[in-house]
């Protein structure tokens, strides 16, 4: 059977400043989305990660379907009227257009989406991630999918010999989609040399070179370019699907131990090392740290197995010990050097104005 899972996440108010929603927010979400249950699409779940709700459907109306777009949005926008009801901060935060025209794309909230021919058995990945941009998974997705150091699968797995393509995006650009197709391994160098910039280019997504399947798809909005200022971090989504012609579940994870610093953290303007967390997990130190939840599933003929929380393990216990470790050398530097992101992220906040009257006052000395 063909399906497609939709991933659909926004922060649409939270408790106490950007920490996490509200229960009767999800609560919302929830009512609004029950009534479409078994009619229009076949199975959904609800989390959150810091303080945005990740709506995961299933269904057989393709990617980009107006219907299942407008369940999410309409679900969405009732919970961020919750929201101002309770005096949520931020209330409605990444619905950042009044009026839904057909498709969630461009309107603020993340979006994954995927359809396939299901497999006998599919195993499949949901990451969440607060307080950092859809660059994030451009490390974690690399190694997984490219490095034989990561992925013993290029080695062992016959299946995997070929490698894999990759879909890169260009998210500097506004005028559409900027994309790139390159291939692993023999372009890898090329991948690199894209990726190495990840508030720049972006992986959409990654497919089998054998069997030409979809393995990856991720959000790729980026919140400033829509609204044209600082409206908060884009909070990336990302679906993964696992075994067989791609990577093991455990290859996909394991990148995650290495808590790259990235991009966003306090204000959307640092940077912090990527800490695994569990599912439903707040955030905390200086708005932060950045943290990715992964919840694994299986789908049989669009059902939903029941989930598991994939970074909920003693190994990822020790794993957050190092990011925090990580966090806390990295800001006792401040404001200072690499402890805050470079002007081109920072110019769709309030530092322009600072910078601009300071400019006035410089005087050119011969
Ligand atoms: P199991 O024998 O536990 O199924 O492990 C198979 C495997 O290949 C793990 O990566
Ligand atoms: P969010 O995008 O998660 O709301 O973060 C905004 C922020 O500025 C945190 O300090
Ligand atoms: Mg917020
Ligand atoms: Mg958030
Ligand atoms: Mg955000
Ligand atoms: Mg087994």
């Amino acid at each position: 059977m063909r399906v497609t899972l939709t991933a659909i996440k926004a922060d649409i108010g939270s408790i106490g400043g950007h920490i996490r929603p509200s229960a009767s927010l999800l609560k919302e979400v929830e009512r609004s989305l029950q009534p479409h249950l078994d009619s229009d699409f076949i199975d959904f779940r609800l989390s959150y990660t810091g303080d945005d709700i990740a709506i995961l459907m299933t269904h057989t109306h393709g990617t980009d379907n107006p219907l299942i777009h407008q369940i999410a949005w309409d679900a969405f926008k009732a919970a961020a009227d919750v929201a101002k009801k309770e005096g949520l901060y931020g209330a409605g935060q990444d619905l950042l257009k009044d009026a839904f025209s057909g498709n969630i794309r461009g309107l603020g909230p993340g979006i994954a989406e995927m359809e396939f021919e299901e497999r006998k058995s599919e195993p499949f990945l949901l990451f969440a991630a607060d307080k950092t941009d859809p660059g994030a998974f451009n490390l974690p997705l690399y190694l997984a999918f490219c490095d034989p150091m990561y992925c013993s699968g290029l080695l062992l797995s016959p299946k995997m010999f070929k490698g894999f393509k990759f879909e890169i995006m260009d998210v500097s650009y506004t005028e559409g989609d900027k994309v790139i197709a390159l291939v692993a391994p023999e372009e890898l160098y090329d991948i690199a040399a894209l990726l190495r910039d990840p508030e720049r280019y972006v992986i959409k997504a990654v497919y089998s070179r054998t069997t030409g399947e979809i393995a990856a798809v991720a959000s790729t909005t980026r919140l400033h370019n829509i609204a044209g200022k600082y409206v908060g971090k884009d909070d990336p989504i990302l679906l993964v699907r696992a075994q067989g012609s791609f990577p093991a579940t455990g290859e996909i994870l394991e990148p995650y131990a290495l808590v790259p610093y990235v991009g966003g953290f306090m204000r959307g303007s640092h940077q912090g090392p990527l800490m695994p967390v569990k599912r439903n997990s707040s955030v905390s130190f200086f708005d932060g740290p950045p943290i990715v939840s992964c919840t694994a599933y299986c789908v049989k003929e669009g059902k939903l197995s029941e989930e598991a929380d994939a970074f909920d393990h003693p190994f990822w216990d020790y794993v957050r010990e190092i990011a925090s470790k990580k966090a806390i050398e990295l800001r006792r530097q401040g404001f200072y050097g690499n402890a805050m992101l470079p002007y081109g992220e920072l110019e769709y906040g309030g530092i322009v104005e600072r910078l601009k009257a300071l400019e006035g006052k410089f005087k050119i000395r011969h």
